[in-house]
């Protein structure tokens, strides 16, 4: 299927399967794959390094000078990296899901974070995932879907992909924990989590991978005429 060099845009709420979907897509169409929620991780991760988390969350203001110094990076296995060091499994725990959201709420955190994505994918051809991407960082991407799915799936998906990793967890409190990142990203003030008017809603809660890629390629289709 010849695909237009387009951005595919993939927003929604966490633990849907946006990375595994967006990753999947971007195998099968030869796109770049992008995870925008690394970079909010990365910068997370790096805030705890420097010791600017406070014990009650707040974050020291130091962060938006220190992050002149932050060089944040994907290799090529699409691995997250500090100063070229890979801190893919890192960035992945409680200890940082548990703050990233506040830190992903301030504004000069979004606009770091958005100034990588556009430097990143200025080749196009790019399928990228996270919360405002549709809405506010690619405004204009060819396709914007919107992904959703059941608290009890999600839940769940969360839960096996930290106890794979070895990673201790209980489902409720893994529950709390979406439930709270929700609650946030989708009320704070810059760039809150919402669906863009013309995306493409996806709700994969009783979907394989396999139907999802069906999915989007009939829609891709429908959109662009595409007749191979
Ligand atoms: O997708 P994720 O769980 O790895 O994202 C981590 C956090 O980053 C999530 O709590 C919300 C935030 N995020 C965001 O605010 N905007 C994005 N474009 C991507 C992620």
């Amino acid at each position: 299927m010849t695909i237009p060099d387009i951005v595919i845009a993939v927003d929604g709420y966490s633990s849907t399967g946006k990375s595994s979907f967006a990753k999947l897509m971007a195998k099968e169409f030869g796109f770049l794959y992008l995870d925008s929620g690394a970079l909010y991780r990365a910068v997370t991760l790096f805030a705890q390094r420097e010791n600017l988390i406070r014990k009650d969350n707040s974050v020291s203001v130091s962060l938006r000078n220190a992050l002149g110094t932050l060089k944040v990076d994907f290799d090529r296995e699409g691995r997250t990296c500090i100063d070229s060091v890979v801190v893919e499994n890192q960035i992945r725990t409680m200890s940082v899901s548990s703050q990233v959201s506040p830190i992903a709420a301030l504004p000069y955190v979004r606009e770091f974070v958005d100034r990588r994505l556009h430097e990143m994918a200025s080749g196009g051809r790019v399928v990228m995932d996270g919360r405002d991407i549709g809405t506010t960082v690619f405004p204009n991407a060819g396709l914007k879907i919107f992904m959703t799915a059941s608290m009890e799936v999600r839940a769940q998906r969360r839960f096996l992909e930290l106890t794979a990793k070895g990673q201790s967890a209980c489902i409720e409190e893994v529950k709390k924990n979406l439930q709270e990142r929700d609650f946030i990203d989708s009320h704070r003030e810059t760039s809150p989590l919402s669906r863009a008017a013309d995306s493409f809603l996806l709700d994969n809660s009783n979907m394989t991978m396999e139907q999802e890629i069906l999915w989007v390629k009939g829609v891709l289709q429908g959109k662009f005429l595409i007749l191979d």
